[in-house]
C-alpha cells in the first residue's frame, strides 16, 4: 500500500536485454501502475506489452473481480500505454482519461481513439472519485509531447510519468541517484527547459509522495530528488570532476589518457572517471560528462574524421545540450591529425564551454613533447 486508498499494481522486469532498446539494465526495470480505491476506481497507467496478462491479474486480484471505472493515462511511450486495448477489451464499461494527443497516439497504436469512452482531459482538469481528486498538468516531452502529470490532493501524491524514474526493478538494491541519473540524462536529458517548467508548476503543489512510472515510490526528503531534477535540468555541474572520455586503436592513446589520469591524481583532483567509449556503457559515459564540471575528449583520427564511438558520444552530448563545462583535448593521428579539429567543430554550437590549452597532439605515440602538454593539460584542469 502507498496510501490506505492508493495501491501498487506494477510488474518487476528482470528479462530485458536493452531498455528502449539501447540502455543496458543490469538490474531490470520496473513499470509502475497504481490504483486508486473510492467511490470510484482508476487504475493509473499500464505496462510493457509483455506484463500486461500478469498486470490485468494485479488489477483482477486486487479489485477481487470487480469493474475499475477509469484508465488513467499519462504518457504513450509502449512501456506504459501497452495494456490498454487489452484493458479496454477486459473492462468494457471502462473510461480512458487522457490528453487529447494521446487519444490520436491511441488510434496509431491500436486502431481506435476510444470515442465513445473517454474523457480528454487538459492543464488543469480534474477527474473526482470520490474523496480523491485528480488535477492533471501538462508536462509537454517529459518525455513526449503528449505526456500529463496528476496530482492527487487528498493523500499528496504526484503521478509524475517518466519524471523522477530510474533504471532498474524495484528489488534492486542499489543507489537511486546513479540509475535515476543514468536514466535521466539518457532519456529525458534533451528536455531540460521542459523539466524546469514541470518544476515549476510542481513547486506550487504540496506534494508528500511521488509515484513515478519506474523506480520507486518516493515518500522521504523529496527535496533531495527534486533539487537533484534541478541541478540536472538546468544543465548545472552535479559534482566538480573530471570525465576522460577516449577511444583508442593500438594503446597509445589510452597512454596518454593513463598519464593524465596519473597526472590529475598526483595534482590532487577531488575526482577522476575514465570512459573507454568503445567497451563501457556509453550511457554511463553521458551521465558522467553530464555529471561533472570539467571533460576531456581523446580520440585518434580516423577515416578524415574521428573514431567512431567518440563520434556517437559527442552526438549524444550535442543532442542533450551539453553546455556550461571545461573542456580539454587529446588527438592523435599516425599521418595527418585532425581530431581536435574535428572534435572542437561538433561542439561548437554549444553553449558555454570553456576550452583548455593545450590542445594535446600525440602524432602515433607519446613524446617528450605530448607528454609535456599532458601535464600542462592536468595543470590546466586542476586550476
Ligand atoms: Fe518510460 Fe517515456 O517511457
Amino acid at each position: 500500500m502507498i496510501t490506505n486508498d492508493i495501491q501498487y499494481i506494477g510488474v518487476q522486469d528482470h528479462e530485458i536485454d536493452l531498455f528502449e532498446g539501447q540502455y543496458v539494465v543490469p538490474n531490470g526495470m520496473a513499470y509502475n501502475s497504481y490504483l486508486i480505491q473510492d467511490e470510484k476506481t482508476a487504475v493509473m497507467d499500464t505496462v510493457d506489452s509483455r506484463f500486461v496478462a500478469q498486470w490485468l491479474e494485479n488489477i483482477n486480484q486486487t479489485l477481487a473481480g470487480k469493474s475499475p471505472d477509469y484508465l488513467v493515462v499519462h504518457h504513450m511511450e509502449p512501456d506504459h500505454s501497452s495494456g490498454i486495448a487489452a484493458f479496454a477489451a477486459a473492462y468494457p464499461d471502462a473510461t480512458v482519461v487522457s490528453s487529447r494527443m494521446a487519444f490520436v497516439m491511441m488510434k496509431n497504436y491500436f486502431g481506435s481513439d476510444f470515442a465513445d469512452r473517454r474523457i480528454v482531459v487538459t492543464e488543469g482538469s480534474t477527474l473526482s472519485l470520490g474523496k480523491h481528486e485528480l488535477t492533471f498538468v501538462a508536462a509537454p516531452m517529459v518525455h513526449w509531447p503528449e505526456v500529463m502529470v496528476s496530482y492527487e490532493k487528498a493523500d499528496k501524491v504526484l503521478f509524475s510519468a517518466d519524471g523522477f524514474g530510474k533504471f532498474g526493478a524495484l528489488d534492486a538494491d542499489e543507489d537511486w541517484a546513479c540509475e535515476a541519473r543514468r536514466y535521466y540524462i539518457g532519456i529525458v536529458g534533451k528536455y531540460g527547459p521542459q523539466v524546469q517548467d514541470l518544476l515549476k508548476k510542481a513547486a506550487a503543489l504540496d506534494i508528500s509522495i511521488i509515484c513515478p512510472l519506474h523506480g520507486p515510490v518516493l515518500k522521504e526528503n523529496l527535496g533531495y530528488y527534486i533539487n537533484l531534477y534541478d541541478t540536472w535540468s538546468s544543465y548545472r555541474p552535479e559534482s566538480k570532476g573530471v570525465l576522460i572520455a577516449y577511444t583508442s586503436v593500438y594503446g597509445h592513446t589510452k597512454e596518454a589518457v593513463e598519464l593524465l589520469a596519473s597526472e590529475l591524481e598526483s595534482l590532487g583532483c577531488e575526482k577522476v572517471s575514465i570512459a573507454d567509449l568503445a567497451r563501457d556503457d556509453m550511457a554511463e559515459a553521458v551521465e558522467d560528462a553530464f555529471r561533472y564540471d570539467r571533460l576531456v575528449l581523446a580520440t585518434t583520427t580516423y577515416n578524415g574524421d574521428i573514431f567512431p564511438f567518440m563520434r556517437e558520444f559527442i552526438h549524444h552530448l550535442t543532442e542533450r545540450n551539453y553546455q556550461n563545462r571545461t573542456v580539454g583535448i587529446i588527438e592523435n593521428g599516425s599521418w595527418a591529425p585532425q581530431a581536435a579539429k574535428v572534435m572542437t567543430r561538433m561542439l561548437e554550437e554549444c553553449k558555454d564551454l570553456t576550452w583548455l590549452d593545450p590542445k594535446v597532439k600525440l602524432q602515433c605515440a607519446l613524446s617528450d613533447d605530448s607528454r609535456a602538454q599532458i601535464r600542462q593539460l592536468a595543470e590546466a584542469l586542476c586550476k
